[in-house]
């Protein structure tokens, strides 16, 4: 068999965090064929295409491990805003919203996966995938949100015996079906009515299948430290590690915290626990506004540092600060948001929130446990959050070329190989013989994201080519449509 692909004389950083070295990549169907030195590998004929790596990098593709693009690989199977970037796999189902299980023909109600289900199952939605041929391989986390709607509606209510017998079904049918953990929102509805016991009950089915547990941990903000403590108890007591997702000290008067709940996290690692995190390089959330604001009582902070991403209720403010709307109508900004969340499609809105601070940015990126994930809100019709289009070539540019906050090789192990195996990605995440050949080509000195609040839907520079499952599937700025993602199943670390 000749070689299908050949990258020559490129630096490749490998995955593993260790030094790069200049070599050559041959890659045969879709996988790795050969490593090795300038010039020596590959058997090359006519039909090989050969790319010349001078002067780039070639990495493995990078994981995306936090993501809501369940709906998205549907809707927009060409996933052009996360290959641009030089993303392969994505998490999905996080935040305790995922596609599957589902109600035929029901939108999911938190709004974030925007995908009426032909499916019931994890196994009906990934063939539901499969037949759109999406650019990126996926593999999903099962949603607490969303099994707890299914099961016992909105409810403001422990689940009765038999809805949590029912729940946990869900979770262990996921897990058979190749769900690679349960994820819980703790902060959404209906999540935020559960105790700490149903989760655990839950947990314990995602434990039995050798599966994780990954949150939106129940605070973020001044019961940061509680929160933390209370995912380090779920994991303890369902015997699973745990994922602390989008880790950050949300409003002002917690900016800093970060330092003492990753603190927390190396404490319990170090008397046995297995805790992971991620980040998304920026100080602004973002997320369904109707969820973050109690209409009765809306937090004039909170509002204070509201910008409207997707609005269907006011298309006008897509991309405008709520205050800067109020200044304009000479109204309070709390009425700007009871205006729209009271409107009808309000509660539709997708809000960013300017809460992070950006020192704790620096902070989570120089944990050696801490992965980066996008957490993307896939709603392309307003002006979503950049971070959607830019997280990874942000990482590669500005924290690690402009500032310096870790090593290149470093990063690329946070993106790459640790995700991977964290979240059970089989033979992915390292460039080396016999794994699946995804791969990101890019140019060190130029790579940034160009994506900004104001133009959100820009695509980075800098990343010269992707390879997905032995396929180019982006060149030179060009998506070529070759559709060569998987839904994979989970198979845990052995
Ligand atoms: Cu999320
Ligand atoms: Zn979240």
């Amino acid at each position: 068999m000749a070689t299908d692909l050949v990258i020559r004389n490129v630096r490749i950083i490998d995955g593993t965090g260790g030094p790069s070295r200049s070599g050559d990549v041959a890659v045969e169907g879709d996988r790795i064929a050969e490593v090795g030195d300038v010039g020596g590998v590959g058997r090359a004929d006519a039909s090989t295409t050969t790319i010349d790596g001078q002067g780039l990098c070639l990495a493995p593709g990078f994981v995306d491990v936090h993501t809501h693009d369940d709906g998205a690989l549907i809707r927009h199977p060409g996933m052009e805003f996360k290959l641009a970037q030089g993303c392969t796999s994505v998490v999905i189902g996080n935040c305790g919203f995922s596609a599957a299980p589902a109600r035929v023909g029901e939108y999911d109600a938190s709004g974030l996966l925007g995908v009426r289900p032909t499916w019931s199952d994890l196994e009906g939605f990934a063939a539901a995938v499969a037949e759109v041929r999406p650019a990126v391989n996926a593999v999903a986390l099962i949603g607490h949100n969303s099994i707890r709607n299914l099961v016992m509606g909105n409810e403001r209510r422990d689940p009765t015996d038999a809805e949590l017998a029912e729940m946990r079904q869900h979770v262990a049918r996921a897990m058979a079906q190749g769900a690679c953990g349960f994820s819980t929102g703790l902060i959404y509805e209906p999540g935020r009515y559960s105790g700490t016991d149903e989760v655990i009950e839950l947990a314990r089915e995602s434990a039995a299948a050798g599966g994780l547990y990954a949150s939106h941990i129940r605070n973020e903000g001044d019961r940061l430290l509680e929160a933390i403590d209370e995912a380090i108890l779920i994991g303890a007591e369902a015997g699973l590690p745990v994922q602390i997702s989008h880790h950050k000290a949300a409003g002002r008067r917690n900016w800093g915290k970060v330092g003492q709940s990753l603190a927390r996290v190396d404490e319990a690692n170090a008397a046995g626990a297995d805790i992971t995190l991620d980040v998304y390089p920026y100080t602004a959330g973002s997320g369904p506004m109707a969820q973050y604001f109690d209409i009765e009582r809306i937090d004039p902070e909170l509002a204070s540092v509201i910008r409207f991403a997707s609005c269907p209720a006011f298309r006008e403010y897509e991309g405008r600060m709520a205050v800067d709307v109020a200044a304009e109508q000479g109204v309070e900004v709390a009425d700007v948001i009871r205006q729209v969340l009271t409107a009808p499609d309000g509660d539709k809105t997708i809000c960013i929130q300017f809460m992070i601070d950006e020192a704790d940015v620096a902070t989570n990126l120089r944990h050696p446990l801490m992965m980066v994930g996008s957490d993307g809100v896939v709603d392309l019709r307003g002006k979503p959050h950049p971070r959607l289009f830019g997280t990874f070539p942000r990482v590669l540019g500005h924290y690690v070329r402009d500032e310096a906050v870790l090593t290149l090789e470093e990063a690329i192990r946070r993106m790459t190989e640790l995700s991977a195996r964290r979240f059970g990605l089989v033979d992915r995440g390292l460039i080396a013989e016999g794994r699946f050949a995804d791969l990101v080509l890019f140019d060190p000195d130029v790579v940034i994201d160009t994506a900004t609040y104001d133009d959100p839907k820009q695509e980075p520079v800098g990343i010269e080519a992707v390879i997905v499952n032995g396929a180019l599937a982006y060149r030179s700025g060009t998506h070529t449509g070759v559709g060569a993602g998987r839904m994979l199943r989970y198979q845990p670390a052995g």
